[in-house]
């Protein structure tokens, strides 16, 4: 595969939920590009589809119509090996974390999980889940604690910690940090992109807040009802923005 190609795609990405008179297009037709290494955001209002379109580009949800390509290969959303393949290389962060930890795992467990179930018990190196804490800004003392005796920030970093362990190409985070404070928040989006310019990894981003998403992100996709109305530089976008519904986003 040449340089050029984008290291993720979506093509004409449409979803439907539901039947005959009470389908819904939560997605109507959206298109876009993300290049090798680069990070970009999608910013819009509750319902407007982002975490149905970031499922379907994780590979949790097969669109209804339209194609999504990684490094120009299209995603085969019937095979359970490529899905299995495709996730080592892609994770995502979820916008309600707490679902996804088991009362009874520790938080130890909980980071080298990813790491065990793809690649083995032999995969998981010492001092390796320290380090992923670390990272996040969590000491060693959470490891054997348990999902209930931490704040929904600490888990919220907990999930970024396990999603790193991968070290994979791209992550997909949606809203990972609107449970944290200006300051933590701020921390975590300066990390993950100088994650970024270190390994090359790519971002795609979900927020709410432009000041927020511009922290980790080049170009912005604004999105209203299921589509994407503009696309925007995260540097200029206050100045560029040409829609009305764009500004609702500006502090
Ligand atoms: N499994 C589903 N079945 C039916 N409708 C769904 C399903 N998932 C999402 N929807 C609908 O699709 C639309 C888009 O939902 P989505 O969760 O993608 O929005 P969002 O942009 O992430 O919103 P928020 O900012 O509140 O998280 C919503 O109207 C939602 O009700
Ligand atoms: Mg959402």
């Amino acid at each position: 595969m040449n340089e050029a190609t984008p290291i993720l795609e979506a093509a004409d990405v449409k979803k439907n939920y539901g039947r005959g008179g009470s389908s819904f297009a939560a997605l109507k037709g959206v298109s876009f590009s993300v290049e090798v290494g680069e990070s970009v955001g999608f910013i819009g209002l509750s319902g407007c589809g982002k975490s149905t379109l970031l499922r379907i580009l994780a590979g949790l949800e097969a669109p209804s119509s339209g194609e999504v390509r990684f490094h120009g290969a299209s995603i085969n959303y019937s095979s359970k090996p490529a899905l299995r393949e495709y996730h080592k290389r892609v994770q995502m962060v979820f916008q309600s974390p707490i679902s996804t930890f088991s009362p009874y795992m520790t938080i130890e467990t909980y980071l080298m999980e990813g790491v065990r179930c793809f690649y083995g018990d032999g995969a998981v190196k010492d001092g390796e889940a320290e380090r992923l804490l670390a990272q996040v800004g969590l000491d060693a003392s959470f490891l054997p604690r348990l999902p209930h005796q931490l704040s929904g920030g600490q888990l919220q970093r907990v999930v970024i910690a396990r999603a790193l362990s991968l070290q994979p190409e791209i992550i997909l985070l949606d809203e990972p940090t609107s449970a944290l404070d200006i300051l933590t928040q701020r921390a975590i989006l300066e990390l993950l992109a100088k994650l970024g310019r270190e390994y090359g990894m790519s971002f795609v981003f979900v927020g709410h807040d432009s000041a927020v998403v511009r922290l980790l992100t080049r170009r912005v996709f604004i999105m209203r009802q299921g589509l994407f109305i503009e696309e925007l530089q995260s540097e200029t976008m206050k100045r560029d923005a040409k829609e009305e519904y764009t500004r609702q986003f500006f502090p």
